[in-house]
């Protein structure tokens, strides 16, 4: 038995027919066609699904869609403008935060969730926070670099509403 579901992925309604048992991942892959969003593991543990949903950073193989109908979700595909990258986006560049770029939409939809939490995040504080997104190829060196980068050139968001669009508009204007 199929069920349809409803929600917005990057400001945009989709909508579709699915079996209770498909993943969220699968969701946005394959009926969204938003590829940007990997799966690199069935274990949960890598993070290379990371997504926001309603403003919080989720391992979108861990839920099926059909939990989240009617709600937002926002992907990789949903942070840059235009031809113009989101600070977190353009500081793993710069820093040479990626090499494979496997990862990297998971590290960075958990890192806007990051400096939601930490505006000016310590080494150790990105390690926590990140401890469940893995890497293969960068030793995460330059990822922390990345992030510490990017924290300067975000002003420090509203923690205290908890807006799923607060992360999203930093410095974009
Ligand atoms: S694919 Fe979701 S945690 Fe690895
Ligand atoms: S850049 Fe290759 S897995 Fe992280």
């Amino acid at each position: 038995m199929k069920h349809s579901v409803s929600l917005a992925i990057n400001g945009s309604v989709h909508e579709h027919d699915v079996e209770a048992r498909l993943l969220l991942v699968h969701y946005i892959r394959e009926k969204a066609n938003l590829t940007g969003t990997h799966v690199g593991c069935d274990t949960s543990q890598c993070g290379a699904c990371t997504v926001l949903l309603d403003g919080l950073a989720v391992k979108s193989c861990t839920i099926f869609a059909v939990q989240v109908a009617g709600k937002e979700i926002v992907t990789i595909e949903g942070l840059a403008k235009e031809d113009r990258l989101h600070p977190v986006q353009q500081a793993f560049k710069n820093n040479h935060g990626l090499q494979c770029g496997f990862c990297t939409p998971g590290f960075v939809m958990a890192t806007i969730q990051l400096l939601q939490r930490y505006p000016d995040p310590t080494p150790e504080e990105i390690r926590h926070q990140l401890d469940g997104n893995i890497c293969r190829c960068t030793g995460y060196r330059n990822i922390i670099s990345a992030i510490q980068e990017a924290a300067q050139h975000i002003a420090p968001c509203d923690t205290e509403s908890g807006s799923p669009r607060e992360g999203l508009v930093l410095n974009q204007g």
